[in-house]
């Protein structure tokens, strides 16, 4: 699968098979992660990898829209660390970019994947931080539960002319 190709047919599922990922293919995309582009290359991520099948299922309570956790077979928590910031407040990007990351490289391995949000909503933060013992300096960015594909998902496509602007507005 060619880079574009894996852009323009991922799609987030929420709907997993039993089938199980093996730890090297987590680990492929923890290095996809890590690959991603970050302010001043400052890197200031932490991943938790979570495939304890108690944990998958205690999610739900500090993320309501995260049910797909029940099905998930592993989910990795991106989170940013404050410690490792070089220029302040750029970590949300550099935690998106590694998401991102993240998704694309699951699609191409054949994997479902979807971002589920937690920074900034405070009660999911404090939620995560309490459920995980995250130490004060690292903020639970997103979540990205992973799975085989119940259902193959279309592909959409999200053009829109009109809102791209040349030169000036
Ligand atoms: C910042 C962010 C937060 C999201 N949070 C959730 C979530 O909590 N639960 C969920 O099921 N999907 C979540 N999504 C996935 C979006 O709903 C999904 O990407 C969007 O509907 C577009 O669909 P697609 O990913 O299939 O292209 C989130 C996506 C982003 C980028």
């Amino acid at each position: 699968m060619n880079t574009l190709e894996a852009i323009s047919t991922r799609r987030s599922v929420r709907s997993f098979t039993s089938k199980p990922i093996a730890k090297e293919i987590v680990e492929e995309l923890l290095r996809a992660a890590m690959s991603a582009p970050s302010a001043g290359n400052e890197q200031p991520w932490q991943f938790v990898v979570i495939d304890d099948r108690k944990m998958l299922d205690r999610i739900i309570d500090v993320n309501p829209n995260a049910k797909m956790c029940k099905e998930a077979q592993a989910a990795i928590l991106v989170c940013g660390d404050t410690t490792k910031e070089k220029y302040p407040g750029f970590w949300v990007q550099d935690c998106s970019a590694a998401a991102q990351n993240i998704l694309l490289a699951a699609h191409e391995k054949g994997i479902g994947s979807v971002w589920t949000g937690i920074y900034p909503i405070k009660e999911r933060v404090e939620g995560f931080r309490r459920l995980l013992s995250l130490p004060e300096n690292v903020i639970p960015f997103c979540l990205v539960p992973l799975g085989y594909p119940a259902k193959q998902m279309p592909q959409v496509d999200r053009f829109q002319k009109d809102r791209v602007h040349h030169n000036v507005w």
